[in-house]
């Protein structure tokens, strides 16, 4: 990574060491009182996200949709969902995030549709052996009445990957039967993405999001293996729904694509993949141009984790000539200030039955008690920690809506309130993500918490008051007031300081780098660790004379 790179000297460039505020719409503020988050609730908001001093917003599914996975079942690709806004609001919401300099990255869902979707309705009225029916993965049922799905797979979401249509045929679903998946061998499945991506970016869309990356391409040739026969297949180049070549060829028709524009469109995908030479083929120019890195979603809060981790994204994106991307929270994640206060699981052996988990290797939350366990404190001061760590890195920085407030996971959420197919599809054993989904609270009182003037379509808890945004703002010492000091310090930083890091040596415990003239310690321990000599630019708790405190981050330049 060079310092032309950098965004400060190249415009076009500005995703590559951007902060990209991640909206989930439906959570965010709510306008018109229908309990559901809007493009107007988002754009009367401007002002909270220019102050907050990020690059980019992206917005996840705003899309017209029955909501069986949270927006990410879409009907209509190229509208908005009547309960969020309309055609118009998006471009005045739009017009208002670029007035204030902040860019528009919307979230694209390239492998599946909706069950509702006109061209999935076409596809079952059209019958077998239509053309309708090529745009999806439909196959014949087996034994004599075709009533036995094609495999034995199962979906993501758990319970079967085959859904029966009522004359012999099946569709296949990665996700929930509402999410049928597209056969991307099919032209004008293509033809249509190639549309979608060119009514958005004309309608001054800088960026996209893009849904499970690396599954669009798929084998279904027959004879299709079973899932114990799958399950052995490596993720890559044969395996039938995971990371195949043929994805290069449709992510070059985008990229083609993106760069008539001025400046050109940027892409991200999300892709889940452990092979790292094959992650870093979706981050080239020829392709998406960066991908998001999820390791740190895994990780726990330990220097020598957090240390590789940095180490070989820095090396892949350098490889694909991209930058990589610092992610602790998503809407699909529990949230990393929970994460931090809650007791590890033993990979692999989830830990139910006593009080809220998370578990590590699912990255979701298990419940199975009454009794949080969760350290509040710490879960807090070292999510500010490791965040003022990422900040300080080359790449970009992807923060999701609500972590600025120090937001916690909601974990006791009614099950008849659950709304994430996955609590649905593995009763009593995953919760699923609704606790990072609940709407944002604005005020310390009202129907909503200042989320709208009517209720909320997930319950807050009480506590949610003393996380709210105009609480926060008067209270200098918050994490809110922190985020923001510390994302005007890390652009004054980023315009004076090269992209290369360097490792300096460290006590155990702790990490410390430097960037030019910007050094940054962490102690990942509990003991007081001593503060190197420099001037201290920033900190997320305070110091101790010349020692730093557990769990906290000090930058100095
Ligand atoms: C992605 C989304 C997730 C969604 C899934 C299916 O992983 O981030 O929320 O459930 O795709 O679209």
């Amino acid at each position: 990574m060079t310092e032309t790179a950098n965004s400060t000297r190249n415009p076009a460039a500005w995703w590559r060491d951007a902060v990209v505020y991640q909206i989930y719409p439906r959570a965010f503020a709510d306008a018109d009182g229908n309990a559901i988050g809007d493009l107007k609730g988002i754009a009367s908001r401007v002002p909270y996200l220019a102050r907050l001093g990020v690059d980019a917003v992206w917005l996840s599914p705003f899309y017209p949709s029955a909501l069986a996975d949270g927006g990410y079942d879409i009907d209509d690709f190229r509208d908005v969902d009547p309960r969020i806004g309309t055609l118009a609001d998006f471009d005045e919401m739009v017009a208002a995030l670029h007035a204030a300099g902040i860019k528009v990255v919307v979230d694209i869902v390239p492998n599946h549709s909706s069950n509702r979707h006109a061209w999935f309705q076409a596809a079952l009225a059209a019958g077998p052996g239509s053309p309708e029916r090529e745009r999806y993965i439909f196959r014949d049922g087996l034994g004599p009445d075709r009533d036995q799905p094609p495999t034995d797979w199962t979906c993501s979401f758990g319970g079967p990957a085959w859904e029966p249509v009522g004359d012999g045929q099946f569709y296949y679903h990665m996700f929930a039967p509402e999410q049928p998946d597209w056969n991307w061998d099919n032209r004008e499945v293509r033809d249509e993405y190639l549309k979608t991506l060119r009514f958005w970016a004309d309608r001054g869309v800088d960026g996209f999001r893009v849904d499970v990356a690396n599954s669009l391409a798929k084998d279904f040739s027959e004879p299709l293996p079973g899932s114990a026969e799958l399950a052995k297949i490596p993720v890559g180049p044969d395996h039938p729904l995971y990371d195949r070549d043929e994805l290069d060829d449709i992510y070059a028709e985008w990229r083609a694509l993106f760069n008539t524009y001025d400046p050109p469109r940027f892409a991200v995908g999300e892709v889940w993949l452990e092979n790292r030479e094959r992650l870093a083929r979706y981050a080239t120019d020829k392709s998406l141009g960066q991908v998001f890195n999820f390791d740190l979603l895994r990780a726990d809060f330990r220097a020598g984790e957090f240390r590789s981790i940095v180490s070989e994204h820095l090396a892949i994106a350098e490889r694909a000539g991209s930058t990589t991307t610092w992610v602790l929270s998503n809407h699909d994640v529990v949230r990393h200030a929970t994460r931090y206060g809650l007791p590890l699981t033993v990979p692999g052996m989830p830990f139910v039955g006593q009080g809220p988990t998370w578990d590590r290797d699912r990255q979701w939350l298990l419940t199975g008690g009454a009794n949080p366990v969760e350290d509040t404190a710490l879960g807090l001061r070292r999510a500010l920690a490791a965040t003022a760590f990422l900040m300080a890195l080359p790449g970009s920085l992807y923060l999701y809506n609500g972590e600025e407030l120090g937001l916690r996971e909601v974990a006791d959420i009614p099950d008849d309130a659950r709304q994430d197919p996955i609590f649905f599809r593995s009763p009593g054993f995953d919760v699923g993500r609704d606790g990072c989904r609940v709407p944002l609270p604005w005020t310390p009182d009202g129907p909503s918490f200042g989320f709208g003037p009517g209720r909320a379509n997930l319950p807050q808890p009480d506590w949610f008051a003393d996380y709210a945004v105009s609480v926060e703002d008067a209270d200098d010492a918050s994490p809110l007031n922190w985020y923001r000091r510390a994302l005007a310090a890390r652009r004054r930083l980023i315009a004076a300081t090269p992209a290369k890091l360097e490792w300096i040596d460290s006590p155990a415990d702790t990490l410390h780098f430097r960037r030019g003239g910007w050094r940054v310690f962490t102690n990942f321990g509990d003991a007081p660790a001593p503060l190197p000599a420099g001037r201290v630019a920033l900190t997320t708790a305070p110091l101790d004379g010349g020692l730093v405190p557990g769990a906290a981050t000090v930058w100095m330049a």
